[in-house]
């Protein structure tokens, strides 16, 4: 597939679904590629078997081609989590991250210090919950070794400047969880020293179909903490145990689920055939569509207007006593959002169409007309 159109049909789910922050509805070709792959898992055939397990090699591949790197550096993972734990476990020294971050970093940095008490963290609070360049620089110190970032902020949706977070720390790790942006989202990945992610929101992959990336200086710097017997060079390690690999393969536990990896390298396919570019150019123009709507109808959107520093969230925050009452309307039109914490997160993807926009600009519609000031 590469083109945008048949890549926008490929979006076959029912109207009013705006929550791919949340969970991705699978696309067709994963759909299909479940069915294949299973039948061939249960054929009782090794040839059936390994052609399963090829989609390790080839789901690498692809992610190192949207990474601009080499797949050597890529290894699978069960979830974007999986993949922090890798490499927050095997930092030392002062770790910085925002109390805001999804807690897959918050709660796992956290169980790392505790566990190993090398680790010093270095919590931010910006007003706004944006690790912006400015507010790292002012909380840089000496003993600073890690930045960890989301990408894309899951409660915001404020997309992290990984170029000029580059810039700011310097020679120490950038730690980047991009599970609200991969694939979505063009990025600098090149600033980042780990990348971690997963294929069950943006990239309609299903959930196990996570992966993580450690560029050259996090393999000399990450020591391979929670390495299994998958992560060595090699045949299955028996009757001695090895030092742990040389590559990315070195943190990693187990060996992947092929089933998983199958609906991964599927996904994948599609976006690197369509192409991130073309994929952020028109996620950009749907974010824009649901902003619009919320400006009509004077609903306040806590994300960042700049296209370059949004992605696909968007995020509502109506004063409290109007927060009922908008849940309430987008439910009873039809509309599948996230509500959490007074806010209200809408999150559509580039084959949002026409129909499931008219039924949030409606919702809002009833809720405005109602409302009272
Ligand atoms: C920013 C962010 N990171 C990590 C996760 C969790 O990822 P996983 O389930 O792959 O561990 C989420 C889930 O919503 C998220 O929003």
């Amino acid at each position: 597939m590469t083109d945008l159109d048949e890549f926008l049909a490929s979006f076959d789910g029912e109207a009013g679904y705006l929550d791919w922050a949340a969970f991705g509805p699978l696309s067709p070709a994963v759909r299909s590629e479940v069915h294949a792959d299973a039948e061939l898992l249960g054929s009782g055939r090794r040839t059936g078997m390994d052609l399963v397990g090829e989609h390790v090699g080839e789901a690498r591949e692809i992610l190192a081609e949207l990474l601009d790197s080499d797949a050597e550096q890529v290894v699978l993972q069960p979830s974007t989590t999986y993949g922090l734990m890798q490499a927050l476990y095997g930092l030392a020294g002062g770790l910085m991250l925002s109390r805001a971050e999804f807690p897959s970093l918050t709660v796992t940095a956290t169980r790392a210090a505790d566990a190993l008490g090398s680790i010093d963290l270095q919590w931010i609070e910006p007003a706004d919950g944006f690790v912006t360049p400015e507010v790292v620089r002012e909380a840089l110190t000496d003993d600073t070794r890690a930045l960890a970032v989301s990408l894309v902020d899951f409660r915001t949706g404020y997309r992290a400047d990984l170029t000029a977070l580059r810039e700011v720390v310097g020679d120490r790790m950038l730690i980047v969880d991009a599970m609200q942006g991969f694939g979505a989202v063009s990025a600098d990945y090149a600033a980042a020293d780990v990348v971690c992610g997963n294929g069950y929101k943006w990239l309609r992959a299903g959930r196990g179909t996570g992966f993580a990336w450690f560029g050259e200086r996090a393999l000399e710097r990450l020591a391979p903490v929670l390495s299994g017997w998958a992560g060595v060079d090699g045949d299955l390690p028996v009757d001695l145990v090895p030092q742990p690999a040389a590559s990315a393969q070195a943190f990693s536990v187990s060996r992947p689920d092929s089933l998983a990896v199958a609906r991964l390298a599927s996904a994948l396919r599609d976006v690197r055939d369509v192409g991130v570019e073309r994929i952020d150019a028109e996620l950009s123009e749907r974010s824009r569509d649901v902003i619009f709507f919320a400006d009509r109808y004077e609903v306040p959107v806590l994300t960042p207007r700049e296209p370059e520093r949004r992605a696909g969230i968007v995020t509502l925050a109506p004063a409290p006593q109007d927060v009922g009452p908008l849940a309430a309307s987008l439910a009873n039109h039809g509309i599948t959002v996230t509500v959490r914490s007074g806010l209200i997160r809408v999150a559509p993807h580039v084959g949002t169409g026409a129909d499931t926009l008219r039924l949030f600009g409606d919702a809002l519609a009833a809720f405005s007309s109602a409302r009272v000031w």
